[in-house]
């Protein structure tokens, strides 16, 4: 998918609330999804707008560390802050690929990112497909896939962090990819340290950036598509919101992954 055309294909859930409208919006957000691991939005201008979408699309939100009561967290430039570990998101420099929650047992399934302010330069949204970025490792690299999914290739988090693969087979086909590439936020065993900078090559050859303007939004499936944002300058803010999604966006767990077992011959070439 190109990466700007997402913004000709920005979905708006405005117009269409009350049934049928609704679930039909739904379902072509969910397809987005499916498809691309991700979906634009738009119309999301205040934080009423925000909070109303996000329960039409996640249900109740995940309240955490840094959200307010209602589940929406502003993330802004806090100065000082932004130094702390685990705080980069609060800051004006660049956000690496990452999925959200790495340091907890079940991260929220979905992100909602939406932009009420944009900066005044730089401030891309970055996008990463995890099922891209699986596909080359099982096909140019499958001594670091092997590495990657081990049950204790990386441990994410402090104290109470937690031990994980980077990406898991789930069955069926189907995988999720949980990533942070941050030194003081992740650390790797013995065997996957060595495979590191395959994958941060690979996690950059997929990289795809949008510049969201004020009132859109991106909705990520947080198992599948890593995301991150570039340096800026401004008064960018974004409201976020974590959560499960909505029964008719019809999301099964993780994502599917077709993987040929002749792949392992080392070409570059994806196998689905
Ligand atoms: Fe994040």
């Amino acid at each position: 998918m190109p990466l700007n055309a997402i913004t000709d294909d920005f979905f708006q859930l405005g117009p269409r609330r009350g049934q049928p409208g609704l679930d039909r919006a739904r379902e072509r957000i969910g397809a987005s999804l499916r498809e691309y691991g991700f979906a634009g939005l738009t119309g999301l201008r205040t934080r009423a707008d925000v909070l109303e979408s996000a329960h039409l699309l996640l249900g109740e939100l995940r309240v955490h560390r840094d959200s307010g009561p209602d589940g929406l967290t502003v993330v802004r430039d806090l100065g000082e802050v932004a130094h702390r570990a685990g705080f980069g998101g609060f800051g004006r420099e660049e956000l690496l690929p990452h999925t959200d929650g790495t340091q907890v047992a079940e991260p929220a399934r979905l992100v909602l990112l939406a932009c009420q302010a944009g900066a005044r330069s730089g401030g891309e949204s970055i996008l990463v497909d995890g099922s891209a970025v699986l596909r080359e490792l099982a096909s140019a690299h499958p001594d670091a896939l092997t590495a990657l999914t081990q049950p204790r290739a990386a441990y994410f988090g402090g104290t109470a962090g937690h031990f994980a693969p980077v990406l898991r087979q789930i069955g069926d086909g189907r995988w999720q990819i949980r990533l942070r590439l941050d030194p003081e936020l992740a650390r790797f065993s013995p065997d996957a340290e060595p495979h590191l900078p395959t994958l941060r090559d690979t996690v950059r050859r997929h990289l795809r950036t949008v510049l969201l303007r004020p009132g859109q939004a991106l909705l990520i499936d947080n198992s599948r598509t890593l995301h991150g944002r570039a340096a800026f300058t401004g008064e960018r803010l974004m409201l976020r919101a974590l959560g499960t999604p909505h029964p008719r966006l019809r999301l099964l767990p993780g994502f599917a992954a077709a993987l040929d077992a002749r792949c392992s011959h080392g070409t570059e070439q994806p196998c689905a």
